[in-house]
């Protein structure tokens, strides 16, 4: 059954391939701006036809990568673990999260770590009594999975990312619902790929190709998996699973390194 979730989002209205971060980026290689805020507001416009609700960050100059606002905070239970960005070229937008928190009336505490909030972990309240997973090995630190869970109480299972095309856990894995996932197997080492088959025997197995087009880069009300429409193998196996594939256009977003879920923070009260 999907549930009603609340969102942060910020519009690409600097968007640019303006240094390398990962390996997706080619500052070579034109990005159509335009083009991105139009795909953006069609992914903005499908979360609120699904009856979610929407916030938005203001988006400011000389911070090409603040459209990608999942990395900007981790937020569990009505509280904010903030995030402390691996690369100075996105250091400053924690800011702009930390005062949209502090304006929402949330408690936001500001980490020691390194960590890039929601594109290193992802909560599941169902999985095993309410259970965070994090991912470590490019850009968030496993000291920061230990801070995470003294800041918020609870349990992390800490997952090491091999494959630097699948630098962010949100990459290579995603809730499905509560309780379910999906993932890449590939992306992780193999004691967190055991890891994870012991925990989620029930899990959507994505492969290589799904996860290159970024289907795993997904956002779930637990029914509506909306994901980039280039990812159709991804889309099939959600669907056999039972779930309903929303595909949207990302192709601009996806020169970043990014897709769906990146743009797209969640707010848990
Ligand atoms: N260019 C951005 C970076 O490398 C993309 C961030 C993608 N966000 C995500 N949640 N995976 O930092």
């Amino acid at each position: 059954m999907p549930r009603k979730r609340t969102y942060l989002l910020c519009p690409p209205e600097y968007f640019a391939v303006e240094y390398v971060i990962n390996p997706w980026m080619d500052t070579a290689t034109p990005v159509d701006r335009e083009l991105a805020v139009k795909q953006w507001h069609r992914l903005r416009e499908t979360l609120l036809d699904l009856g979610h609700t929407v916030h938005e960050l203001t988006p400011e100059p000389g911070l090409p990568d603040m459209v990608y606002a999942a990395n900007g905070a981790f937020t569990v239970d009505g509280t904010s673990y903030g995030a402390r960005f691996r690369h100075r070229q996105r250091a400053a937008e924690s800011d702009a999260h930390r005062a949209f928190y502090e304006a929402y009336g949330w408690p936001y505490v500001a980490p020691t770590e390194t960590n890039e909030g929601e594109g290193d972990f992802t909560y599941l309240p169902e999985a095993h009594g309410g259970l965070i997973l994090a991912g470590y090995g490019f850009r968030t630190t496993a000291a920061a999975h230990t801070e995470a869970q003294e800041v918020l109480g609870r349990p992390v299972v800490s997952l090491r990312l091999v494959d630097p095309r699948f630098y962010h856990l949100d990459t290579a894995l995603a809730p499905l619902d509560d309780r379910t996932i999906a993932y890449y197997p590939g992306a992780f080492s193999a004691a967190s790929q055991r890891v994870l088959a012991q925990l989620f025997p029930d899990a959507v197995l994505a492969d290589e190709a799904d996860a290159v087009a970024f289907g795993l880069n997904l956002v779930s009300d637990g029914r509506h998996v909306v994901l980039s429409s280039e990812a159709t193998g991804m889309a099939a196996k959600v669907k056999a699973a039972g779930y309903l594939p929303v595909p949207v256009e990302l192709s601009e977003l996806k020169k970043g390194g990014g897709s769906v879920k990146c743009c797209v923070a969640e707010l848990r009260a």
